[in-house]
């Protein structure tokens, strides 16, 4: 544990009696205007407001987000420690999603690095350089897990699965808060938007709740998260920001998370347009009550609370929990020792030697037909097309915070750094990214002509994913399919490097362009980490995190799926499926491609029979058959056969990252505690069932090879 993680997170574990009982006598000189004012969180827009500064000083806002860079926030800061009568420093939040100014792939790409270490690095140095500006405290990470790829948040999760999604929702965390506070957000439930439509209602059983949706959130709790953000959909009814089953019953009582929530965006408030409150106040009462500590955005706990805390509808207690949540956050951060928390960045080189390293990593290759990649850098002429393809702003993605598209280097930019004197590149951009006209086809398919290759960097902007960007169609935005299809005409054989935040449903190229690499948003070196890829430098090892289906009609599609009482039989129609489209995906979770093939045998587990207190070690060989040393994310997946109700066809439970030379064969070992072979019975309580379990060990949710075991009493 780092000297700064040390002093972060074990001040509350050391703290002394004596300290505690400062934060209560604190509390106990507290008005109750002033405990409610630790309650209040505003964004500023840039810098605090006259007004906002004149509410910290007179002590009715706990925290601010938003102020940008360490001039602004320090004045703030010195006005809440100098000026105001309880002098409680502030929190100063940001959505660091990705990165701060050096801007890493989005979390999903990321995820597709299978790679928590690699997770945790990005967001240890994403907050470190946070903190240098001044910030202390992140909205992320996202632990929402999604099945539905027409929302677009998707963007900013692990994907579908809620194993790899905790792993690195607690990965994110221990990077995050060996500077700064992270969040863990939204709880609860929030990709389960019905329709993939923002913010839309959602209908989750409680089993699905707890076994898909809050196992990430747990893990981070588990990791020691500081917060939790309160999510803006409802369940089945019940908004999450007024949950008390979410934010008490299994937060508080069950996980035992002593840390504290903070509302989404105004989402206190929207519990009026929930229909479960009638007025601001009642809005209020019901969001705290249920225990949401701070409101984010609506003002609503520091202007109508105070009346009915005095009336005994919200009784103090109440109020002062949450007030003592949010005090002893801010201890734990140690802001009462050092409000201001000078921050040195790490060097400029090393991020950006982070950040090429990742981004190469999250790549994932979606076909080689006839391996044209990786190219030769002495290839003669190569042709760069399409609108991302020089373009500096869509690879920072939805959400990046201060990334300058001056930061990036283009796919064009990191491809003209690896071709050799000699070989020729042409650029045209071909269109727009959403754009109707196709005038610049022309120039598009001279280069192609004239070209031994022609790379194609299309996609969807970067806002097209992220918040409030859910789309009803996942194609190619605008004409680039059109100029794809115009440019493969040429003959001249086409890569088609993907630049996306969400899986989109390309039917056209999936069938039709030999070389498909999905490259997500990539962050500032999407053109080095790409050109990486391209020529070799670096063999692609991602794995998709999220299932891509064929077709729009298929959506939502997962491979933790139940079996049904009529699995798909292609030789029987009344089974499970369609009668116009396979009902397999396009590609499945975990899937990805490597320059070099890799291949498995002799799966063995170290037990036939366990019991639920013991650990089961499967051991496989995999072989590197081809010519190129490659990483291979070795994946094991378990059916739980016969159970007292029906569970997953297949469910992750372990994957390594396994580098292999040429030729090597490598035992790998993955373990499966039988205590993690959990699920929710009909009682609604967890249990490990007795029975057999099938095992599944292989390079994607489709393949494997297969053992089993028993579980035994
Ligand atoms: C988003 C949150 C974000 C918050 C603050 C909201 O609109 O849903 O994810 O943290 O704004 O910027």
């Amino acid at each position: 544990m780092s000297r700064l993680c040390h002093t972060l997170f074990c001040a509350v574990l050391l703290a002394s009696p004596a300290a505690a009982q400062n934060l209560d006598s604190l509390l106990g000189r507290m008005t109750l205007a002033e405990k409610l004012g630790q309650l209040n969180l505003l964004s500023a827009n840039g810098q605090a407001s006259p007004q906002q500064l004149q509410l910290v000083r007179a002590g009715k806002l706990g925290g601010l987000f938003n102020v940008i860079g360490a001039e602004n926030t320090t004045p703030v800061q010195r006005v809440a420690v100098t000026e105001s009568r309880l002098k409680i420093p502030l929190l100063f939040g940001l959505d660091v999603i990705h990165g701060y100014r050096t801007i890493f792939p989005i979390p999903l790409g990321e995820a597709s690095s299978f790679d928590p270490d690699a997770a945790e690095a990005t967001a240890r140095a994403a907050g470190q350089e946070a903190a240098a500006f001044g910030i202390n405290w992140t909205y992320a990470p996202m632990v929402d897990i999604a099945r539905d790829p027409r929302w677009g948040r998707i963007a900013e999760g692990s994907g579908e699965d809620p194993y790899l999604g905790s792993l690195l929702a607690a990965a994110r965390v221990r990077g995050f808060q060996q500077t700064i506070f992270a969040t863990a957000k939204h709880f609860a439930g929030y990709g389960a938007a019905e329709a993939g439509r923002e913010y839309n209602e959602t209908e989750i059983s409680q089993r699905t709740m707890r076994e898909i949706y809050l196992p990430p959130f747990k893990a981070a709790v588990d990791a020691g998260v500081a917060s939790l953000m309160s999510a803006f959909n409802d369940i089945a009814g019940v908004p999450a920001s007024g949950n008390a089953w979410l934010t008490d019953t299994v937060l508080r009582r069950e996980w035992g998370f002593t840390g504290f929530v903070v509302s989404d965006w105004t989402s206190v408030a929207e519990l009026i347009n929930h229909g479960v409150a009638g007025s601001r106040a009642e809005a209020g009462r019901r969001g705290l009550m249920a225990g949401v500590d701070m409101d984010m955005q609506s003002s609503i706990y520091v202007d109508s609370l105070a009346a009915l805390v005095r009336s005994n509808r919200i009784p103090l207690r109440v109020v002062d929990s949450a007030v003592m949540r949010i005090l002893r956050a801010k201890k734990r951060l140690g802001l009462f020792r050092d409000p201001y928390r000078a921050h040195t960045a790490p060097p400029n080189a090393e991020l950006r030697a982070l950040a090429r390293r990742v981004a190469g990593e999250s790549i994932v290759l979606l076909k080689n037909e006839r391996s044209p990649l990786p190219l030769d850098p002495n290839a003669g002429t190569i042709a760069v097309i399409g609108p991302l393809a020089d373009n500096k702003e869509e690879p920072l993605g939805p959400w990046h915070t201060q990334g300058q598209a001056s930061d990036v280097v283009t796919v064009l930019q990191g491809v003209k750094s690896k071709v050799v004197a000699g070989t020729q590149v042409v650029y045209a951009q071909g269109s727009g990214i959403e754009d109707s006209a196709t005038a610049g086809f022309a120039e598009a398919v001279a280069a192609a002509r004239q070209a031994k290759v022609a790379i194609l960097v299309l996609g969807e902007r970067g806002d097209m994913s992220g918040e409030a960007a859910s789309r009803s169609s996942l194609g190619l935005p605008g004409v680039q399919e059109q100029l794809l299809e115009a440019v493969a005409a040429t003959g001249t054989p086409v890569v088609l490097v993907l630049m996306n935040g969400r899986p989109l449903i390309l039917e056209w190229a999936w069938d039709h362009v030999p070389a498909i690499v999905e490259t997500w948003f990539l962050g500032v070196e999407a053109g080095n980490a790409t050109a990486d890829v391209l020529f070799g430098a670096v063999n692609p090892s991602g794995r998709l995190p999220v299932t891509f289906p064929r077709v729009l009609g298929q959506i939502p599609l997962y491979y933790n799926h139940r079996n049904t009482g009529r699995p798909p039989d292609p030789n029987n129609k009344y089974t499970s499926k369609y009668i116009d489209v396979p009902v397999t995906p396009r590609y499945p979770f975990g899937f990805g491609l490597s320059y070099t093939t890799f291949s498995y045998s002799n799966l063995k587990l170290s037990a036939a029979r366990a019991r639920v207190a013991d650990t089961v070690t499967a051991t496989v060989t995999v072989t590197n058959a081809g010519n190129r040393e490659g990483t291979d994310v070795v994946q094991l997946y378990v059916r739980d056969e016969v159970a007292s109700l029906s569970r997953p066809v297949r469910e992750l439970k372990a994957f390594r990252r396994v580098a292999l030379r040429p030729a090597e064969s490598r035992t790998v070992e993955l373990r499966i505690a039988v205590r993690d072979l959990w699920f929710y019975g009909l009682d609604m309580k967890r249990v490990v069932e007795p029975g057999t379990f099938r095992v599944f060990v292989g390079p994607s949710s489709a393949e494997g090879l297969e053992a089993s075991f028993e579980c035994i009493p």
